[in-house]
């Protein structure tokens, strides 16, 4: 499944523009990361404060704005779809003949991804020759352009024109980037990161974990239309990873006992757990308030830390859980030992030996569930292993 996440609104200079507001709206609902590009002429109808205050993204228009950004390239990279709403009849014609004049059509070139186009205009201009062979040279370059609703426009007149309700709008769209919604409504609760425990100041116990497979996971499921809280701790995440992680409820945290505080209020609003994080199986008995000299440090006495998975499952109110399992060897036994063992649905099995997986973006192991599937997971991407994850949950969720 593709992974859609960064959507560009362009946005045409059509009375409509109004009404992307409320796409725009919708759009970042369904766990859309949108990033307004109006033309100039359009900032007549919706001002640039307006998307950035609803969009929480910088709006510019033209090529001459930050510059050091070269922001058609970095935008074009950055974005996996462009939906053009509204779109004019002048806007059409400006793309159709491979025209470069503001930031819009400077990007609508520089991209290779599905754009949906989204008309709306007077009928006499909509049934233009000029407007409709336009229209066709679009479609023949692989654009989707939807046909305008019929009925009332700005004045009395009556016809091909209108700007299409929003829904229909997004049907379109998701229509276009075939992406599945199949998590909308679902609350998704997710831990990632190692813990980390107080020796001193200074110094702690931790597991290796870079969170990256846990952010993987709370991002697929965000893009999958889920409501997403992440309870991270301590994650060594890229700036591209950090910024994926946009739209998700991101609660950070430290140590086991911060994580399991956090965890008993946000398990029961649940509908499915994913435990990625390498929780610290004990901490210090003491945390020493100054720094210990390196010669009065022989040895630490350790409390062992709750079992949060455990003791979460415990308190489940039909909840679906997830675990993980760090292993030095892709042992069978020992996973569907586990997996009974924490009260879990559905355990991934990783074989972390030889450093092959803690900080990498690659993982391979086995997906074992309590209804018996076996599910090889030969070395592939952790986005890739998140969906799986998420697919496997979803049967399981009925
Ligand atoms: N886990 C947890 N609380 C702990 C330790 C682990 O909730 N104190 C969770 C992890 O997030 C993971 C699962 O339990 O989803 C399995 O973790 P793992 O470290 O493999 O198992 P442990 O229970 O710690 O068992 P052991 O270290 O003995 O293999």
């Amino acid at each position: 499944m593709a992974r859609v996440r960064e959507v560009i609104l362009g946005v045409g200079g059509g009375i409509a523009a109004y009404k992307s507001c409320d796409l725009l709206r919708r759009l970042q609902d369904r766990g859309y990361l949108v990033t307004v590009v109006p033309t100039p002429s359009s900032l007549n109808f919706v001002g640039a404060a307006t998307w950035e205050a609803l969009s929480g993204r910088l709006v510019t228009t033209q090529v001459w704005e930050r510059v050091d950004e070269v922001r058609h390239i970095s935008l074009a990279k950055q974005a996996d779809s462009v939906i053009i709403a509204p779109a004019t009849a002048d806007l059409i014609a400006r793309i159709a003949a491979g025209r470069a004049d503001d930031l819009l059509t400077n990007l609508v070139l520089a991209v290779d991804l599905p754009i949906l186009v989204v008309p709306a205009m007077h009928p006499q201009m909509w049934l233009d020759p000029a407007t409709q062979s336009n229209v066709q040279t679009l479609r023949n370059r692989g654009f989707t352009v939807m046909e305008p609703e019929v009925g009332r426009l700005t004045g009395d007149d009556i016809g091909p024109g209108r700007f299409p309700e929003t829904d229909s709008i997004i049907e379109s769209f998701e229509r276009v980037i075939e992406v599945k919604k199949d998590l909308l409504g679902k609350k998704v609760l997710v831990t990632a990161g190692g813990t980390r425990e107080a020796i001193d100041p200074v110094r702690y116990i931790g597991n290796r974990s870079s969170g990256r497979q846990g952010s993987a996971v709370a991002s697929a499921a965000l893009s999958r239309g889920a409501e997403v809280t992440l309870i991270l701790a301590n994650s060594q995440l890229s700036e591209k990873e950090e910024k994926s992680l946009e739209g998700i409820n991101v609660i950070r945290v430290d140590t086991a006992l911060e994580m399991y505080t956090h965890l008993e209020i946000e398990f029961p609003k649940s509908d499915l757990l994913v435990m990625s994080a390498a929780v610290a199986d004990a901490r210090p008995s003491q945390v020493s308030d100054g720094k210990i000299k390196k010669g009065d440090l022989q040895s630490i006495e350790l409390t062992q830390n709750p079992d949060l998975l455990k003791s979460i499952a415990e308190i489940r109110s039909g909840q679906i859980i997830i675990a993980f399992a760090a292993e030095t060897s892709l042992d069978l036994e020992v996973a569907k030992a586990k997996l009974a063992a924490k009260g879990a649905n559905i355990l991934y099995l990783n074989d972390v030996s030889k450093g092959a997986i803690f900080g990498s973006t690659k993982t391979q192991g086995i997906i074992i569930t309590s209804n018996g599937a076996q599910i090889e997971v030969p070395n592939t991407s952790k986005d890739a292993l998140a969906d799986l994850l998420l697919d496997q949950a979803l049967i399981q969720l009925g």
